[in-house]
């Protein structure tokens, strides 16, 4: 089936349809092998092949959308030059590849989503979208009400004052407090350096909410498949919570 050249080139992953369209205009795009650099021009992805700055793109023809309870100590990134394990080490049974939509850093744990949809990761991505994230923070000490005050009015970090945030607190500890918090920027670390700009060490971090998804039955290093209604809901950027995680069972079993 003929597309437009630059939902071809989003879908795969490679930028937004606006940049796509930039990539095309810059003369960057081939179709078989020959220039297109006009808005409009169609390819039929089975059958043509595009790529940009010579590079042939892969096209999943089944689209693969997933829910990842991601342990500590998997990385994010596709490589790695220290070896060290990645969240796709946890999905070889997908047998295809799939991208992770945003990151989470080595150390932190949690609801992480993947996917073949490039389109769909960029729309997930987009500051626009405001999609909604909940994390559980467990910090050394106490927390002070003047401390979640003030993540939820915003911070500043890199010079630069952070969304207003819902916090709430969770548990109180003799050692350790936990609170939630709730964002929806998803700036580098974002939640680690809200909490070092208030004073806070952060010794565990727990991503348990994605827009209308919750962690339900998953575990540490399982995964599911997440449903139609989910893929699109998660488009639609002021979705309803659902608890959905928990109406459908884990497709493998934790690594950990
Ligand atoms: N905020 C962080 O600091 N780290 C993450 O991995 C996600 C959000």
């Amino acid at each position: 089936m003929l597309e437009r050249l630059q939902k071809i080139i989003s879908a795969a992953g490679i930028s937004s349809r606006r940049a796509s369209e930039e990539l095309i205009l810059a003369g960057r795009v081939t179709v078989n092998g020959i220039v297109v650099n006009e808005l409009g021009s169609k390819a039929d992805p089975s059958t043509d092949t595009v790529a940009v700055d010579g590079k042939s793109l892969t096209i999943a023809s089944k689209k693969l959308y997933i829910l990842l309870y991601k342990p500590v100590g998997y990385l994010t990134t596709l490589d790695d030059p220290e070896g060290r394990p990645l969240v796709t080490d946890l999905l070889k049974e997908v047998g295809e590849r799939v991208y992770p939509v945003g990151r989470l850093d080595y150390n932190t744990e949690g609801l992480l989503l993947l996917t073949s949809d490039g389109e769909w990761a960029n729309q997930l991505m987009h500051p626009r979208n405001e999609v909604e994230k909940e994390y559980h923070v467990r910090v050394r000490g106490k927390v002070h009400k003047s401390q979640l005050d003030q993540l939820a009015d915003g911070v500043e970090i890199e010079g630069r004052k952070t969304a207003p945030a819902r916090v709430s607190m969770i548990k109180e500890g003799e050692q350790n407090d936990w609170f939630s918090i709730t964002i929806h920027e998803g700036r580098n670390r974002q939640v680690r350096r809200m909490c070092e700009a208030v004073s806070l060490s952060v010794v565990r971090l727990r991503r348990v909410r994605y827009g209308m998804l919750s962690m339900g039955a998953l575990k540490p290093g399982e995964f599911r498949f997440l449903t139609a209604a989910e893929v699109d809901g998660l488009r639609n950027p002021h979705q309803k919570q659902v608890a959905s995680a928990s109406k459908t069972s884990a497709k493998t079993k934790s690594t950990t």
